[in-house]
């Protein structure tokens, strides 16, 4: 643990998992509170839960977007989930190069069919930009609460013609983006709402009951506009952090072909090739599930987290840590950590066979999806996305790097934004379908959908 008096704000930084279970997992609820993100309000950030401090708007947030997400809630998206997976796969077969469009399309449709209830209907649609202007401008903010702003509040207040902080300008001239992410798409479900035509989704559940309780006249604890804030962050939680989980596992893949190959034995066997995988076969996957844990552990996509606050006083094994102390948990750090991980920049699912399998019973990384009170809501939702993508590709597809002049794939290499959230700049690689047998099943699916 490293400790650091950045303008007089104690801030703590956790470097391993163990020390990170016990203060943010078991001792949890004294570390439920966030710093205030002053740049990331000035971004237009507001009624979003990663970003509120601890209170009853926050307990209201988290209880409603938990329980729509739990691991049993979320089989009800399933369906949404491969439809939308089937379809960007029967696109691939026509745009084999388009793949990181096609992975962006389907990563905002799921978020926005499950948030929104709202379809995507071509690759032209507004709200694949609305996503990733609003990601890229969230992004491109920094490290959370690392920002001089964040440290002296005062500096928001400061006129443009004065404000030399790349930051602050950033923030102030991106604040359509995230404006456009909270009006558009709450805006169309009112209007299907109040037409009595909206589609079922979280927005539609949560202004329904509003709707009940007014006609009951039952008190709302939530507004409206907390309903558009909640909407908002599972739009804007949910697409870009998918679309990176899947473009590094891909690259994995094509880097690794024994790995891919092994997956797809797996599919193989448990699939067969007359059928597409659905999520129900999930349980019988174990390699392709490791692959996935492998994918969030090798690349954690926040790489020092979203920080904690404290709402306490605390001693660890000596060491005081006084209420209000900033906590950032540094996920890369734990994921390179070579006294847990066998030669941790390798990527290797095997790692995590148990022991008694034969294996070396590696623990899956902690902290990708963040920990105790505060942990990602929508883990189940985003694992079972990449998990229905990947087997669906690779049951499929043949995938790999274009070839070099040699006729062997060309090494690829991938680079990661540093900010919020890291996510992988592009690199090449081929699709083509595995038989005509796939090409029909995956033409099949994509129609009956239409
Ligand atoms: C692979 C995809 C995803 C990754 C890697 C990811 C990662 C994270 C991380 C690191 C945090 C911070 C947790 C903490 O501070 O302890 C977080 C919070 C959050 N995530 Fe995700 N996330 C993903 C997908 C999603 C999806 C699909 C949703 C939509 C339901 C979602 C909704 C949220 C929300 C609302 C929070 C704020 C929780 C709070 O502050 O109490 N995430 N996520």
């Amino acid at each position: 643990m490293t400790y650091y008096n950045i303008l007089g704000h104690h801030t703590v930084v956790i470097n391993t998992q163990k020390v990170a279970s016990e203060l943010l997992d078991r001792r949890g609820a004294k570390y439920q509170d966030r710093p205030r993100f002053v740049l990331f309000e000035e971004l237009g950030w507001g009624l979003t839960l990663t970003f509120l401090p601890f209170g009853n708007r926050f307990k209201l947030h988290r209880s409603s977007l938990q329980t729509n997400f739990t691991k049993s809630s979320v089989v009800n998206y399933q369906p949404i989930q491969e439809d939308e997976v089937r379809k960007a796969v029967a696109r691939l077969l026509d745009k084999p190069d388009n793949s990181e469009f096609i992975m962006r399309r389907f990563a905002t449709a799921v978020v926005l069919r499950i948030g929104f209830g709202v379809n995507i209907e071509s690759d032209d649609d507004p709200y694949i930009r609305i996503s990733a202007d609003a990601g890229a401008a969230t992004g491109e903010g920094g490290d959370p609460g690392a920002s001089l702003v964040d440290h002296m509040p005062i500096l928001r207040h400061v006129p443009s013609f004065l404000n030399f902080s790349v930051p602050l300008r950033h923030a102030r001239r991106m604040r359509w983006a995230i404006k456009r992410l909270h009006d558009v798409p709450f805006a169309a479900v009112m209007k299907e709402f109040h037409a009595g035509k909206a589609n079922p989704s979280f927005a539609h559940t949560l202004l329904t009951k509003y709707h009940d309780n007014e006609k009951k006249g039952v008190e709302n604890k939530l507004e409206i506009r907390d309903i558009q804030g909640m909407s908002a962050a599972v739009f804007i939680a949910g697409s870009n952090t998918t679309l990176a989980t899947l473009r590094v596992a891909l690259f994995n893949l094509i880097n690794n072909l024994h790995v891919l190959e092994k997956a797809r034995n797996e599919l193989d066997r448990v699939v067969g090739h007359d059928r597409l995988p659905s999520l129900a076969d999930r349980p019988k996957l174990k390699y392709l599930e490791y692959i996935v844990e492998e994918t969030t552990r090798w690349r954690p996509l926040s790489p020092v987290g979203i920080p904690h606050k404290s709402i306490e006083d605390d001693i660890y094994e000596g060491m005081y840590i006084p209420k209000g102390t900033l906590v950032y948990y540094n996920t890369y750090a734990f994921s390179k950590d070579a006294s847990v991980y066998q030669d941790p920049d390798k990527f290797e699912p095997e790692r995590f066979i148990p022991v008694k399998e034969g294996g070396r019973g590696e623990p899956y990384l902690s902290g990708p999806f963040g920990f105790g009170r505060r942990i990602c809501v929508g883990r189940h939702l985003a694992h079972a996305s990449v998990v229905s993508m990947l087997a669906t590709i690779i049951s499929t597809m043949d995938i790999s790097a274009p070839l070099g002049k040699d006729g062997k794939p060309t090494k690829q290499v991938l680079e990661c934004s540093t900010g919020l959230s890291s996510h992988p700049a592009d690199f090449e690689m081929t699709f083509a379908p595995r038989s005509e047998k796939a090409v029909a099943l995956l033409r099949e699916a994509a129609q009956g959908s239409e």
